[in-house]
């Protein structure tokens, strides 16, 4: 059985008011755009303290920082299109 590519978010009060907000429903759109929902793992994260380098994302083991919303987009589509697109 494949393991599901997995997203985090960072749902912590400092990566949430700078961009993450926007994120969470950008991820959110973009997987039911293209009908991912079900076949990805979506979850939100706490702070884990690295917040000055917020707003932070992981996919599967990469994290990211500094993740502005007008760039999760690319991220998703280097995860689950290109690269990783044999996990899904
Ligand atoms: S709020 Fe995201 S790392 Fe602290």
């Amino acid at each position: 059985m494949k393991t599901k590519p997995v997203i985090e978010i960072c749902m912590g009060s400092s990566c949430f008011s700078r961009g993450n907000s926007v994120t969470l429903e950008k991820v959110e759109n973009y997987l039911q755009k293209l009908g991912l929902a079900e076949e990805v793992e979506l979850k939100g994260r706490l702070c884990t303290g690295t917040c000055s380098s917020g707003p932070c994302v992981s996919i599967n083991d990469t994290s990211y920082t500094h993740v502005h919303p007008d760039a999760v987009e690319d991220l998703l589509r280097y995860h689950l299109e290109t690269r990783h697109s044999e996990a899904l």
